[in-house]
């Protein structure tokens, strides 16, 4: 996949030169430079070659589990009323803060484990189940530390704002202000923190909680992005976009005005099919208007005990394209490129001169099979930063 014009960008009988990490030149093989002639090769064996794929919303780092409350929902409870009954988030709060960092580091390199099988190559982490300063910095070491534990690059989002602790209960203002903030600036100061995520919501936080989030990382140079219009509308979209987010994600109730505050922006909606699957929702994403608008779409697992314990790339290109009639060439930019751009990496997410040489080998004919079968993983081989 490169930038030709072609459907999906496909070079037929391609090269690619890798030096280090990187990638120096692609292009097909009867045109390689001479200079690269010499070279050691390797064959790929005719196989379909994408970019590492990218996870650009994961909560893949958390203690516990929730298969419980799944029980509860099957017997006919709502996801909000699970939140608001003390289960939901706040439950896997209490398994988290229980958890060494090690313990997270462990529990999370299985899930971690089975999205590189099928070829990821960076992977984004958020913090948000530790809602106090020292459980919120030892989510984003352990996000830190799964880079050193596995070949993938991790991106971490500080999710401080991601629901209100029980001994803040009713004070959403004072948890803000006293624990989320001051976390986000020694969070920052240990260089744990790569981006500012919040969760805005009436179960979680107002846009304007979530403006004084936003207002502190902007002062600490920190990129934003938001869990916006889940469930239902506040505008959290247009908020993000007036901070010039990197993405607005979930956007299920998104409306067309926040779709033109995302296009005016830069800002990519990344959509959640999991989340959307299993909670079993019916609104959809807005697909034709951020066609329509030229918002770059993403896709993710959004991995998390909760709303969605997916940790299948593949499987959620399927969903994107069942569910949300998203096409699989949509899907296979959703996460590459515009996974890539949802995180503000520049070197990531494109088989290029000049990007870094993360690929993923494919035993398929046709692109449109990674997303059209469902839980089967045609990967051959990865590759990343230049090392099988
Ligand atoms: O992205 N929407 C909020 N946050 C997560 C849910 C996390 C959970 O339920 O534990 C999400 O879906
Ligand atoms: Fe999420």
């Amino acid at each position: 996949m490169s930038d030709s014009p072609t459907p999906y960008g496909l070079i037929e009988d391609a090269a690619i030169v890798t030096k280090g990490e990187m990638i120096e030149w692609v292009g097909p093989a009867a045109e390689l430079p001479s200079q690269y002639e010499d070279m050691p090769r390797e064959s790929l064996g005719g196989q379909l070659v994408t970019p590492g794929l990218i996870d650009c919303h994961t909560h893949i780092v958390h203690g516990g589990d929730r298969a419980v409350e799944f029980e509860m929902r099957l017997k006919g409870a709502s996801y909000e009323e699970v939140a608001r009954a003390g289960g939901g988030i706040v439950s896997t709060v209490s398994a988290t803060r229980d958890a060494s960092v090690d313990a997270l580091i462990a529990s999370a390199l299985p899930r971690v484990d089975a999205l590189l099988a099928e070829g990821v190559s960076v992977l984004e982490i958020k913090s948000g189940y530790g809602l106090d300063l020292e459980t919120e910095l030892r989510m984003l070491r352990a996000a830190r530390a799964i880079a050193q534990h596995r070949p993938v690059r991790v991106v971490t989002s500080f999710l401080g704002a991601h629901a209100v602790p029980g001994e803040f209960k009713d004070r959403p203002d004072a948890y803000i202000d006293e624990i989320c903030i001051p976390t986000l600036r020694a969070a920052h100061a240990e260089g744990l923190v790569d981006a500012v995520d919040g969760f805005c919501e009436g179960i979680a936080f107002l846009p304007d909680q979530i403006a004084r989030v936003f207002d502190a990382a902007t002062e600490l140079g920190l990129p934003v992005k938001l869990h916006a219009e889940q469930l239902s509308n506040l505008g959290g979209a247009k908020l993000a976009a007036s901070y010039g987010a990197l993405s607005a994600d979930h956007i299920e109730y998104l409306d067309e005005d926040g779709v033109i505050a995302m296009a005016e922006a830069g800002t990519v909606g990344v959509v959640l099919p999991g989340a959307f699957y299993t909670l079993r929702e019916t609104q959809k994403p807005p697909i034709d208007a951020l066609r329509k608008h030229g918002v770059p779409m993403a896709l993710a697992t959004d991995c998390n005990p909760g709303s969605s314990p997916m940790t299948s790339l593949l499987l959620t290109m399927n969903m994107a394209c069942t569910l949300f009639r998203m096409t699989p060439e949509e899907a296979l930019q959703g996460v590459t490129r515009n996974a890539a751009k949802a995180l503000g990496l520049t070197e990531s997410g494109e088989v290029a001169s000049g990007k870094r040489a993360d690929l993923a080998v494919w035993d398929i004919t046709h692109p449109a099979e990674l997303a059209y079968r469902i839980g089967f993983n045609p990967l051959h081989a990865r590759i990343f930063g230049g090392q099988s």
